[in-house]
């Protein structure tokens, strides 16, 4: 069984998934091919498959982050989004959190008689319970007064417990679980990844990888597309491996890697269409 790091694999990613040993993943992070949105040359993805695969490659702590929403078919959505939470649960993750991804200027559409669809689920899948944390954190208004609340209880107003009262409000608090991109060209700054159709913002990848994982910790993504994981998760100095079933589009992620680490070996090993995978492996560390 081989496997290299700082590598996107060209293959459907149960492929890669298969060779890579039991509880070897972090975190994931990715966004699949839902509903048929997008035709991607024809590939599908078996969802079933890939939940108990990614469940078994990641290691206990571990999370994933499946980014994905739904499309609606003949007047009604298709909760593809929940099926895939409930696959997931099936496959024995825990759903850690729900989280929204709010789009600051999504594209405008017709969307009849509807509210404008602006989010995507940004499921955390965790193995047991997640091993790291580091929460991002806003300033509070009231830092240093006391608290005074009430907490709403079955039969009402009720009594904040006696411990509670008189507790300082600290400086900062963690963000509430949703979270506002911009997405299209303001979502990042390289020309080239635009040339993939649904690339995720780069604040969302950074977000979560920092949320989930710490230096070190290594970071898949099954559905590499313009190689927006890879980037982030290289800046910020976490491994990282993933696969993308289109050569156009790993070609893609390469060229793109390529402003960020050393110019010329990733270009080279980008054009060999020969080969299955890319690797940038010895330009990292
Ligand atoms: C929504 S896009 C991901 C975009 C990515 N998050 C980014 O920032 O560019 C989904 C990608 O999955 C790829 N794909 C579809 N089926 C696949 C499979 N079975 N294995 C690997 N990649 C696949 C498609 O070619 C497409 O590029």
């Amino acid at each position: 069984m081989t496997i290299e790091l700082e590598n996107i694999y060209r293959e459907n990613c149960l492929e890669t998934m298969s060779r890579m040993p039991d509880d070897f993943l972090d975190m994931t992070i990715t966004s699949p091919p839902y509903d048929d949105l997008r035709d991607y040359n024809g590939y599908h993805f078996p969802v079933e498959e890939i939940a108990d695969l990614l469940y078994r490659k990641t290691k206990p702590g571990g999370v994933v982050i499946w980014v994905v929403a739904d499309r609606t078919v003949n007047g009604s959505e298709s909760l593809t989004s929940f099926q895939h939470a409930f696959e997931f649960r099936r496959a024995n993750f825990k759903v850690h959190d729900t989280m929204l991804y709010v789009k600051n200027n999504p594209i405008p559409s017709d969307c009849g008689k509807r509210y404008r669809q602006m989010f995507e689920y940004m499921f955390c899948f965790s193995k047991e319970q997640p091993k790291t944390f580091n929460p991002i954190t806003e300033p509070t208004k009231s830092a240093g007064q006391k608290i005074k609340a009430f907490r709403i209880t079955e039969s009402g107003r009720g009594n904040v417990p006696d411990e509670d009262i008189g507790r300082e409000i600290k400086s900062t608090r963690k963000v509430g679980n949703i979270f506002n991109y911009n997405v299209g060209t303001s979502s990042s700054r390289d020309k080239i990844a635009f040339e993939h159709p649904a690339i995720f913002p780069e604040r969302l990848v950074e977000d979560q990888i920092k949320s989930w994982t710490n230096p070190g910790d290594l970071v898949y993504d099954c559905f590499m597309g313009s190689g927006t994981t890879a980037k982030i998760a290289h800046l910020l100095k976490r491994r990282w491996i993933g696969s993308e079933i289109s050569q156009e589009y790993v070609d893609i992620a390469m060229r793109r890697l390529a402003d960020h680490v050393e110019h010329d070996k990733i270009l080279a090993s980008a054009t060999t269409k020969n080969g299955r995978k890319a690797s940038i492996s010895r330009l990292i560390n």
